[in-house]
């Protein structure tokens, strides 16, 4: 498999781990040294072949729409005044013409699961890709590599992989499997459980916020009941989806959704960005 035709941003979250910051300003609208979260995920779904955008999200987070409309008139100013660098960095944010938005309010906190299933409607045909922003993948595009790894026929969804800490399980998707030393890519997982306790986790091998899912997926959804937090679980929906795998990623994850993942983050982006200017200096 290689291009993902469809893939979703869940961005209705209120984003408390980071108030007062995002009292206003959307999480996924908060800088990473120069550049929004939500550009760094909507440049992922493009490398991996996207051709419609969804994004499930809040009607108090009109931002994010804004943010994707296109800005001709800055552009022109920008390139008025021969403000070269600054344009590329905007245009890099832009959606191509030939890829659709579609935006889908989700009113009610119901959980992962019920936002992805609010774009369900909206689906192109094929295995479908989501992105959580605030979990900042730098390094090699991960939906694209995971889009390449991902075989319709064998796998009935392939989720993006890390060891955490065991104290550290209880905040992630944790998956049954004996994958955990090997290092292979891609394991095959026996079952995929929310937030366990530390005592009760089949592994310390943690879901991070990219997903492929088939329509199974889809199907299960419909089904499951509220699991962990009282919430609708998309875990939940993978592991009764069945043929659920974990892809090791090669980049650098960073949790934006709290405050020290954002400092990390933004020093990491400042030190790539340095580099980059290097090596053009020296071109
Ligand atoms: C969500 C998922 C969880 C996953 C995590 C990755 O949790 O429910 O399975 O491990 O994202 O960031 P949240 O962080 O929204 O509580």
């Amino acid at each position: 498999m290689s291009d993902l035709p469809t893939v979703i941003f869940p961005v209705a979250g209120l984003g408390t781990r980071m108030l007062p910051a995002t009292k206003v300003v959307p999480k996924e609208l908060l800088p990473v040294y120069d550049t929004p979260l939500l550009q760094f995920a909507l440049q992922e779904a493009l490398a991996a072949g996207a051709r419609r955008l969804i994004f499930v999200s809040h009607p108090e987070k009109g931002a994010i729409e804004a943010f994707l409309r296109p800005a001709d008139r800055l552009e022109a100013t920008l390139a008025a005044k021969g403000k070269q660098d600054v344009l590329e960095a905007v245009r890099e944010g832009r959606v191509p013409e030939d890829v659709e938005v579609i935006f889908v309010m989700q009113e009610e906190q119901l959980g992962l699961g019920h936002a992805v299933l609010c774009a369900a409607p909206h689906l192109l045909d094929g295995p479908v890709g989501v992105i959580l922003p605030d979990d900042l993948i730098l390094g090699t595009p991960c939906l694209a590599e995971m889009a390449a790894a991902f075989d319709p026929d064998r796998m009935g969804s392939l989720v993006a992989a890390q060891q955490v800490p065991r104290n550290r399980v209880s905040s992630y998707g944790i998956f049954d499997c004996d994958g955990g030393a090997t290092g292979d890519v891609v394991t095959a997982a026996r079952g995929f459980v929310e937030k366990p306790s530390p005592e009760k986790a089949p592994s310390n091998l943690a879901a991070v916020g990219r997903y492929i899912l088939s329509s199974d997926v889809f199907g299960a959804l419909r089904g499951v009941g509220r699991g962990a937090g009282g919430e609708i679980q998309l875990t939940d929906a993978i592991a009764a989806a069945g043929r659920v795998h974990a892809f090791r990623f090669s980049g650098k994850r960073h949790d934006c959704g709290c405050k020290d993942g954002m400092v990390e983050a933004t020093l990491a982006v400042q030190s790539a960005r340095r580099d980059r200017h290097l090596s053009m200096a020296a071109e």
